[in-house]
């Protein structure tokens, strides 16, 4: 083995565990085992291995890995493999020791096949659990003011969607008890905020370099190949994919940097702008980030950004906020242990002068909240 194929496997490697532990702690309810052991297996195995690290890192290669792995078995249905995936309603099938020989007997089967999918695909992981988080740092602002969303890295604009979503906190709850998503992560440290009625959504609007659309059955089952292999997950992503596909967004190709203030301009003037993004500026380069955060005065009115993303560098020497915001020693201390959303928020007044906390952490997958 050349000295670079060894560094990428340990560094396929070193991304797997850290995803592995992120996605699913010692703690993570049971229905996470899946997720963490498909992980794993891509760490450990060197059938796995082999094709993770010939994708580039800067793609992903263990996220990329496990979406061409459970498109494969969706499509072809092996036995036993594909009996371990949870699909929309069927409940977390049971894992046992079966499932890591069916794993590699299928990459070493597909190994081609798998490869292809790796280089014809980008990882495209849209988790609308992630709008628990955002919600609860709307809970912070100003309940009686309409807000113009901006999600910026929307993918398929689940994200966009926020209102037409159920949130229980514990004992509280907010949003249409008969919506067809109900997000309801376990809280963690102090109760995190919860606003006292759905905010208004007075303007959306979704932007992504790669909008995905949801209308298009392989743009579906892609995205669904993407999501972790766990039964809340993949039941959320079928229905809330119905929601959008129910109420057509306004959705924008642009880079969130470079466009951000022509994106923004058309936005309604009275309402509070309100930019997300999560998981997005974690992937962009320290220069990007810098570019963005010089750019929210510039947009001359009251901004709101609030953002839902791993420390950087993304793994476990990740030590700065992507909103470059103090980092408390609990996020550091989460980040080393595995991948975790760190929610910051930060506001622009329209004096330009900018502040923003740190104000807790969340699970990649929505399972959990923390709150400061
Ligand atoms: C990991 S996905 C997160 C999607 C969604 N925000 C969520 O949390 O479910 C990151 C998304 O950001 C988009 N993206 C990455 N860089 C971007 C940029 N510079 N401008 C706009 N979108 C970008 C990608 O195309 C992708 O859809």
């Amino acid at each position: 083995m050349t000295s670079p194929e060894a560094e990428s496997r340990a560094h396929v490697r070193e991304q797997a565990l850290g995803i592995a532990a992120g996605w699913s702690p010692a703690d993570a309810p049971p229905s996470w085992a899946l997720t963490a052991e498909l992980f794993r297996a891509i760490a450990a195995e060197p059938e796995l291995l082999a094709i993770g690290a010939r994708v580039p890192a800067d793609r992903l290669p263990p996220l990329l890995l496990s979406a061409a792995i459970r498109s494969l078995v969706a499509r072809r249905r092996p036995e036993p493999l594909a009996g371990y995936f949870p699909t929309p309603g069927s409940g977390q099938p049971a894992l046992d020791r079966g499932f890591r020989p069916a794993l590699t007997a299928f990459a070493r089967e597909h190994a081609d096949e798998l490869a292809a999918l790796c280089a014809e695909h980008r990882y495209q992981m849209n988790e609308v659990a992630r709008s628990a988080d955002v919600l609860a740092v709307l809970g912070l602002l100003d309940p009686g003011r309409p807000i113009a969303l901006v999600d910026l890295g929307t993918g398929a604009g689940l994200g966009l969607h926020l209102d037409r979503y159920r949130y229980v906190f514990g004992e509280r709850a907010v949003g249409d008890p008969d919506a067809a998503v109900t997000i309801a992560p376990e809280l963690r440290g102090r109760p995190a905020p919860m606003p006292a009625t759905m905010p208004v959504i007075a303007d959306r609007l979704g932007v992504d370099a790669e909008p995905l659309d949801l209308g298009d059955e392989r743009v579906r089952n892609w995205l669904a190949a993407c999501i972790p292999p766990e039964t809340g997950a993949v039941d959320r992503f079928a229905a809330a994919s119905e929601v959008a596909r129910a109420h057509p967004a306004p959705m924008r190709r642009g880079d969130a940097v470079e466009d951000l203030l022509e994106l923004c301009g058309g936005m309604d003037p009275d309402a509070l702008l309100v930019l997300v993004d999560t998981y997005v500026h974690v992937f962009l380069t320290d220069e990007q980030r810098a570019a963005f955060r010089r750019r929210l005065p510039e947009l001359g009115r009251e901004v709101a950004w609030i953002s839902v993303d791993p420390l950087t560098p993304l793994g476990p020497e990740g030590s700065t906020s992507v909103q470059d915001l103090p980092v408390p020693p609990r996020a550091l201390q989460a980040s080393r242990a595995g991948v975790t959303g760190v929610v910051g928020h930060l506001t622009v007044g329209r004096d330009g002068r900018t502040s923003g906390e740190v104000v807790g952490l969340a699970h990649p997958g929505g399972a959990w909240l923390e709150w400061f």
